[in-house]
């Protein structure tokens, strides 16, 4: 089996689902370039029955790009698939991405139908979107709920269908990740056919824990982690791509490998976070504002006496230019004297003991002291110091 992960990126598809986070199609194609820069395999464009806007960014992202392989969803109904096989004319690699519910849940509340009629159309649905003669990828929606031998009968019926990839989403972000491991392993084990097509995870956050359910499902044998960009989605968010790419690439020992290249992450980041209005909350991992910041004494102690002691990931592999001492009124005299150090003021014993009095003050006032307040308060000592 291939060590390397492809990377399929959800974020102007799933991740554009989010309420407020809609963009124009100019915008995608911007945020489709930096992804192609960034060696994402496969970018899902859009759902390109579901409005004439979406349409033309299937179309527009499919003349756009170069490398990547563009997908367009569809339901598993034939007008789904004829417009999305339109819209990816001009891809140089296109993918449609069709597929039905297979719970029991979805099979009987939202399809009003039974597991032999899912199982068929899904399997029509496959062999229809084949002789578009693009790549077809079938997803078995809330497979983490689904009857596992239900679910391993329908992935060998696809597969024998001629699906290249299949996709086993936890729709609902209900499994935990040893489960939901198994049920990879379960497929592994139980579809004869499996090794003819690459198995792909989909997992939502709605428990927290979509990134350690992919990396579950990659550690038993999927090779391809479908993603988006701050794991931003529908709900709770989709796994993020920078966590994923980040826990591969520092696992080295997991003998994995993306084509992802890090250090273009928090540009991206940046990008998809302003234009799709969608803030990173502060202590998101990897890219935000907090990911490289040090604040407590002990840790800024640790942290400036060698970096390795608080950070496994240096920020410059994710594009973050460098990390952050903030001073609060729980940092310690060594972050004090480092950033006075920077500013230009060298100060030691005595004179240090009393500015970082006076430091502590500001601090429990301000909550966060800034290099103005700082020069004000050295200011202040050096006049005290030579009167
Ligand atoms: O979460 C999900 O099941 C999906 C499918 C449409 C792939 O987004
Ligand atoms: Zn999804």
């Amino acid at each position: 089996m291939s060590d390397k992960v492809q990377i399929f990126d959800t974020t102007l598809r799933d991740g554009e689902q989010v309420p407020g986070c809609q963009l124009k199609t100019e915008e995608k194609v911007i945020i489709a370039r930096e992804l192609e820069a960034l060696g994402v395999d496969v970018i899902e464009a859009g759902f390109p029955i579901s409005s004439p806007g979406d349409f033309l960014s299937v179309v527009e992202l499919s003349k756009a790009l170069k490398h990547a392989t563009v997908c367009g969803l569809t339901r598993a109904k034939k007008d789904d698939i004829d417009v999305a096989a339109e819209a990816l004319l001009h891809a140089k690699r296109g993918r449609i991405h069709t597929g039905i519910g297979s719970s029991d849940v979805h099979i009987k509340h939202k399809f009003k139908s039974t597991r032999e009629q899912v199982l068929e159309q899904g399997v029509w649905a496959v062999k229809y979107a084949k002789e578009k003669n693009y790549e077809v990828e079938f997803y078995a929606e809330d497979a983490g709920r689904a009857d596992l031998a239900f679910l391993a009968q329908m992935i060998e019926a696809v597969i024998a269908a001629g699906a290249d990839v299949v996709n086993i989403p936890d729709t609902t972000g209900y499994c935990l990740p040893h489960l939901y491991g198994k049920r990879i392993q379960y497929l592994f084990e139980n579809v004869k056919n499996i090794h003819k097509a690459v198995v792909s995870v989909h997992c939502h956050n709605d428990l927290g824990l979509a990134t350690a359910n992919t990396m579950a499902g990659i550690l038993n044998g999927a090779r391809q982690a479908e993603v988006t960009i701050n794991g931003i989605g529908e709900r709770a968010g989709n796994t993020s791509l920078e966590e994923v790419a980040m826990i591969i690439q520092t696992h080295k020992d997991l003998g994995l490998t993306t084509d992802i290249k890090s250090d273009r992450i928090f540009e991206i980041s940046h990008m998809v976070s302003e234009m799709m209005r969608m803030p990173v909350q502060p202590n998101k991992a990897i890219v935000g504002r907090n990911a490289f910041a040090h604040s407590s004494g002990i840790h800024q102690d640790g942290f400036l006496k060698h970096a390795e002691n608080y950070e496994i990931i240096n920020p410059a592999d994710v594009g973050v230019p460098s990390s952050s001492i903030v001073l609060t009124a729980r940092s310690g005299r060594a972050a004090l004297r480092h950033r006075l150090e920077l500013l230009g003021h060298r100060v030691e014993g005595e004179v240090l003991n009393n500015i970082y009095e006076h430091f502590l003050l500001v601090a429990d006032e301000k909550k966060m002291v800034d290099d103005d307040d700082l020069s004000m308060l050295v200011a202040s000592h050096l006049v005290l110091v030579n009167k």
